[in-house]
């Protein structure tokens, strides 16, 4: 698909979007209030995540760690697709050790993790420990809520901590 193309349909989506807000007007402050909401993150200009000071390999194995977590998620989506429920699972609690060793880390007192961010972490392996109970059910009507959970839990700690400097 060629640029200019793909360039056009995102301006004829833009436009579609305009004539249904207009038609329907109700449902269009919802789609406004949902697209604030996409939009709390790169809106973070002006900064107000609390900044947690770290050596820059502590700061390097948090970040190897975060970009494994991504990583974790689109495969374990992608077992999903493939209706594979057993990796999916499996995958899940792999997801779920590797962070529960994290947070073990993170709470030693030689690390500068704030507890309320520990907090965030418990959280996210909570959801995480009820995604793998959930997937053998095969009902992806129970599952993909449960999976939107682990992925609320991940922003939900974007939104409040930076491991980089304040400018
Ligand atoms: C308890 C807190 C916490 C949780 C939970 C969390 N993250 Fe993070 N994540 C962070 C912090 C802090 C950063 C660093 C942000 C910054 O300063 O750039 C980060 C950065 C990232 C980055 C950017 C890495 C880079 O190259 O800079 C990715 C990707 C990421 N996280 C993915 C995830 C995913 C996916 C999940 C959920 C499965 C998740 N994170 C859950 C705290 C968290």
């Amino acid at each position: 698909m060629s640029r200019l193309y793909r360039g056009r349909q995102i301006i004829l989506g833009r436009v579609a979007l305009g004539v249904l807000c207009v038609a329907v007007s109700a449902s269009c402050s919802e789609v406004e209030r949902r697209h604030d909401e996409q939009q709390s993150i790169s809106s973070l200009t002006s900064d107000s995540r609390h900044p947690i000071p770290l050596s820059p390999s502590a700061e390097k194995e948090h970040r190897a760690v975060m970009l494994q977590h991504l990583e974790t998620i689109q495969v374990i989506v992608n077992a999903l697709v493939d209706e594979d429920y057993e990796l999916a699972r499996g995958l899940t609690e792999l997801h779920l050790g590797f962070f529960m060793h994290r947070l073990a880390k993170a709470s030693q007192p030689s690390e500068n993790f704030p507890p309320a961010y520990q907090e965030l972490a418990a959280a996210h392996n909570a959801a995480a420990e009820e995604l793998a109970r959930i997937i053998p059910t095969r009902d992806m009507k129970q599952i993909l809520p449960q999976f939107n959970n682990v992925l609320k839990a991940c922003v939900a700690c974007h939104l409040e901590y930076t491991v980089r400097e304040q400018s």
